[in-house]
């Protein structure tokens, strides 16, 4: 189904996030039919160019990161056909009435901000100033959302002068993944798992984002942010409140940020002792983190644990278990659900390395949902008992074209459709950072060097320690 008819202007449109993600993400929903047949993308950044030049870039950048069955020449060239370029310089006056008279009136306009945070005050303001921005408009902003609190409530400052909070979309991709949308699906349109969902009978949750690539090419800004920056406190702070979150009464964006908002103002306040930071060293392809960032004192973390919790009813004293670093053994991303054992053993047969049932929710790769069960082995041998996965994989279930859009490909028609749900609200962003930043401040206090872990391996070993002190084990990492 076309959404409505819609005018896109991508500032940073020559940048990578554009090449990579999101034009090849506005060409799929062409070819899939979704884009109306007049809709106007406009692309500006710095560099002066024509419109026939900019299309020869986008090509290229399809052509780059589409798959060939996946881009017919025909559709390729009809899409670019919707493309224009604006040269705009973003804290000066030109090309802002050049972007005026390109724009139609009565179209839904979406400006998305592929640039750096520091230029968002002063696009929204002469989005403002020029009057092209609408009471319909739509201004989309990119990750980092600030470096910490105070930045962050200065950012919501800016663009709230020019924008209503129903007008800002602040991205993070995460939410834009097949399953990180389907953990609602799972816990609230199916009665299987509610009554289990708290801290009678889960033991304790992991979420593990664990990358294979280290950060070389893009050190400077990682070497400002480590993960905590660039993934706590947002990626994986939305996957556990998508988890640990109330059920919303209305699936309506407010209901659902709030019950997630309320998610974060509720975790306790995280001691040094129970977070394990690591930085890759020296590996076997001399790679290191001081190499990547070009910085031999960096205390940056490329890794980081946490055990942390969620003070209020549902979850009062069930351990969360965090985990995200770069160069580790595999790229997986998970959520695991650990249960409580059954109050009451009748069987006699002790069953070893027994682990418990367990939901196990694979955000990437191959997205699916895994059920660890406890039956009886087969056999004649009597009542003994195995563990087994019940699994299923969403590719396989579902088809392959329903699970591979791509995040931004969903997050971009949502903001057309003007629909925020799956957008960070002002005040979640701020709470996110109000919990983080006082465990950075602690760590930077006490002048903390991060554990040093082998590229290729699970992290530190400190990190494998925060799980054995609660007599758990993490999950392996591929
Ligand atoms: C980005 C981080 O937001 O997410 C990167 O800045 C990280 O450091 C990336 O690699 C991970 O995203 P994905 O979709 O590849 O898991």
């Amino acid at each position: 189904i076309p959404v409505e008819p819609f005018d896109l202007v991508i500032f940073g449109a020559t940048g990578d996030l554009a090449r990579r993600k999101i034009l090849p993400g506005l060409f799929h929903r062409f070819r899939a039919g979704q884009m109306p047949s007049d809709a106007k993308i406009i692309g500006s950044a710095r560099s002066e160019m024509e419109s026939a030049e900019f299309r020869t870039l986008v090509g290229a950048a399809i052509a780059e990161f589409v798959a060939p069955d996946l881009r017919p020449q025909d559709q390729l060239d009809a899409f670019l056909q919707r493309l224009d370029y604006v040269h705009i310089d973003a804290t000066g006056d030109t090309g802002w009435d050049a972007l005026q008279k390109i724009l139609r009136p009565d179209t839904i306009r979406t400006f998305y901000l592929s640039v750096s945070p520091a230029l968002f005050g002063a696009i929204a303001e002469r989005l403002s100033t020029h009057a092209i921005a609408t009471p319909q408009s739509r201004i989309v902003v990119e990750k980092p959302f600030g470096h910490d609190l105070e930045s962050a409530r200065a950012l919501n400052r800016d663009l709230l002068r020019h924008f209503d909070e129903a007008q800002i979309y602040r991205i993070d991709h995460y939410l834009g993944k097949e399953t990180v949308q389907n953990l609602m699906a799972l816990r609230f349109a199916n009665s299987l798992f509610e009554p289990l969902w708290n801290a009678t009978h889960i033991d304790h949750v992991q979420i593990t984002v664990a990358e294979s690539l280290g950060v070389a090419g893009r050190g400077g800004y990682y070497d400002q942010s480590g993960a905590m920056r660039d993934m706590v406190q947002n990626h994986l702070m939305q996957l556990l409140c998508l988890i640990a979150m109330e059920p919303p009464s209305k699936f309506t964006p407010n209901s659902v940020r709030d019950e997630k908002v309320k998610v974060i103002e509720a975790l306790d306040p995280v001691p040094l002792r129970d977070i394990v930071r690591g930085q890759y060293r020296t590996g076997r392809d001399n790679q290191s983190y001081f190499d990547d960032v070009e910085n031999p004192d960096s205390r940056t973390e490329s890794f980081i644990a946490m055990k942390l919790t969620v003070g209020n009813w549902r979850w009062a004293n069930t351990p969360f278990y965090l985990r995200t670093g770069k160069h580790l053994r595999d790229r997986v991303s998970e959520i695991a659900v650990i249960f409580k054992d059954p109050p009451h053993n009748i069987f006699p047969n002790k069953m070893e390395g027994r682990k418990g049932n367990a939901l196990i929710i694979r955000l990437q790769p191959d997205e699916g949902i895994t059920l660890r069960t406890t039956i009886k082995e087969p056999g004649p041998g009597g009542m003994r008992l195995t563990e087994v996965a019940m699994d299923m994989s969403f590719a396989d279930a579902l088809g392959k074209d329903l699970t591979s859009q791509d995040a931004y490909e969903r997050l971009v028609m949502d903001v057309i459709r003007g629909d925020q749900t799956l957008f960070m609200r002002g005040d979640e962003v701020e709470a996110a950072w109000a919990w983080a930043d006082p465990m950075i401040a602690a760590w930077e206090e006490a002048g903390q060097r991060p554990m040093l872990y082998d590229p290729g391996s699970s992290g530190p070993e400190e990190a494998l320690m925060l799980m054995h002190q609660g007599g758990r084990r993490w999950r392996p990492i591929g």
